[in-house]
């Protein structure tokens, strides 16, 4: 048994913006469950306080750079035994708004001085400053809000190991040379091969450059990043870093008890591999709910995501709209936010295809679920995607995922070409260039597979009973833990 404490910015249900707080729930869980130690460190959020009500405190803490004293406070995460410890300095994290943003959108100015103070605060709870009578074995960081971890361990004895998972290279926590400054790190951390990047603060290259391990969510992700496409100036130090043994990917998982059509409350009607038809009782549904036609026979497509250019949201509404305007006979149901400029352009989708075209902009937890249940296809034609949950999502609800051939989703995602299909491994559709043709001809090809009900029906079964639990990749983990044990 090893004793891991999980550094991580959300954690779902108490906060999330992305697959992030999927993954630092489900993974730690998964690793409690084959007999680890793990803790999970978080911010105390506004959201956090008000949805777990009072929760004690463990400990005062003091951290170099900061005059107030911090507090502990410790739980277990929601629906499970797992310990949660929140950092909890109301001067940083009780506000209104996103973890990371205003609500009405920016950037909070001090983000540096507050993933600074996580990032401290994980460092006295791993070694035990904190005096909570625990001390770690590994420190699992998780993207650039816990980057300063293995920086600021990197320089002591008698230190923990510290793995640190790139979920998503684009966001890396870039400041300037005042904030670093004002942030009381050691001197010595300014150089390039420390936290200067290109005449910047970067949170993220303490991770890259300081951790024992990098790990990233899904094996071509790790092969990409090493790359000038995917590497934001980053690549450099991947490959090396990889070359020394010291990057993998490991696939991540989904929590089988969040998502799983046959237990799912959400749904209008649950079902499984040996009561699939009922399945249609879900599309018909979404159809009464969104005012669609009542059609068994339209291929509905579905979408749930941040709207950003990650995700080839433009992609999307271009292909959609050459499709629609050429009458093929396809449904269309959207939910996210984001980008102003994605918002209104799915508005204006929505306004000139009423009768095809449905949009909720917003965050909607059961409505996802409904879609993912109810839609024939789900679209994530993403420019890049590390994994990608959604596409497992759908994959475990018999919706065919249609993906760009990238990262995660070229992981999970076997297209149904002629040979795919003969061979039973067909789950979905695939295609390589970020394109609105190549989408689009791939919707085509999809709209054209849906009159096939018996080749349409065995996809849905091999989708579905895919292995896409952590049961895999939470052993990868811990073997990887245990090596670094060894190193
Ligand atoms: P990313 O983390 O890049 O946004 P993922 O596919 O890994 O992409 O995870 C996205 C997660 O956020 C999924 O759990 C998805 O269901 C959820 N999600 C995204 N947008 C919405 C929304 N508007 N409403 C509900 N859930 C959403
Ligand atoms: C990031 C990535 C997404 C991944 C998620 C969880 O948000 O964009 O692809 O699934 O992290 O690892």
């Amino acid at each position: 048994m090893r004793k891991i404490l999980f550094a991580t910015s959300e954690v779902h249900p108490l906060m999330k913006t992305g697959g992030l707080a999927d993954v630092s729930a489900s993974l730690p869980m998964a690793l409690s469950e084959q007999g680890q130690d793990v803790r999970i460190v978080m911010p105390a959020y506004r959201k956090c306080l008000h949805e777990l009500g009072h929760i004690d405190s463990v400990a005062t803490i003091k951290l170099e750079g900061y005059h107030l004293p911090v507090e502990i406070l410790q739980t277990t995460l929601p629906g499970s035994g797992v310990i949660l410890w929140l950092v909890h300095s109301p001067h940083h994290f009780d506000r209104d708004g996103g973890p990371y943003s205003h609500p009405v959108g920016h950037d909070w100015d001090d983000n540096a001085a507050r993933f600074a103070l996580l990032s401290r605060a994980a460092v006295a709870l791993a070694t035990d400053e904190a005096g909570l009578n625990w001390q770690a074995d590994i420190v699992h960081c998780n993207d650039w809000q816990t980057g300063l971890v293995p920086a600021l361990l990197a320089g002591r004895e008698q230190r923990p190991n510290t793995i640190f998972t790139i979920h998503n290279l684009a966001y890396q926590g870039m400041f300037s040379y005042d904030t670093f400054k004002s942030l009381d790190l050691p001197d010595a951390l300014w150089h390039y091969e420390g936290l200067e990047f290109y005449g910047q603060l970067s949170f993220m290259k303490g991770g890259l450059i300081f951790a024992d391990h990098i790990t990233t969510v899904s094996p071509t992700y790790a092969e990409e990043i090493c790359t000038y496409e995917f590497g934001y100036g980053l690549e450099g130090l991947l490959s090396y870093r990889a070359e020394q043994g010291r990057l993998t990917g490991i696939l991540n998982g989904i929590d089988y008890q969040v998502w799983n059509p046959e237990t799912d409350t959400n749904l209008s009607k649950t079902y499984s591999t040996k009561t699939l038809r009922n399945k249609a009782a879900n599309k018909l549904a979404m159809q009464q709910e969104f005012f669609l036609p009542e059609n068994s026979d339209s291929l509905l497509i579905g979408l749930i995501s941040r709207l950003v250019s990650q995700k080839g949201i433009d992609l999307a509404i271009h292909a959609l709209t050459n499709i629609l305007e050429a009458g093929h006979d396809i449904q269309f149901i959207c939910l996210g936010s984001g980008e102003a400029q994605f918002e209104h352009e799915l508005r204006v989708l929505r306004a000139r295809f009423p009768d095809r075209v449905a949009v909720t902009i917003g965050y909607d937890e059961s409505l996802s679920h409904q879609i993912e249940a109810g839609a024939d296809v789900f679209l994530m034609p993403s420019r890049f995607e590390p994994c990608g949950l959604n596409q497992m999502y759908s994959l475990r609800y018999g919706t065919l995922p249609i993906v760009r051939n990238t990262g995660g989703l070229a992981d999970t995602v076997v297209d149904a070409s002629d040979e795919n299909r003969k061979a039973g491994l067909a789950n979905g559709f695939c295609f390589n260039d970020a394109s609105v043709v190549s989408l689009q001809q791939t919707l085509l090809r999809a709209v054209g597979l849906f009159a096939r009900p018996r080749i349409w029906r065995s996809m849905m079964l091999t989708a579905m009973q895919q292995d896409l639990s952590w049961n895999h990749s939470a052993n990868a983990y811990i073997e990887l833990y245990q090596s670094l044990a060894k190193r």
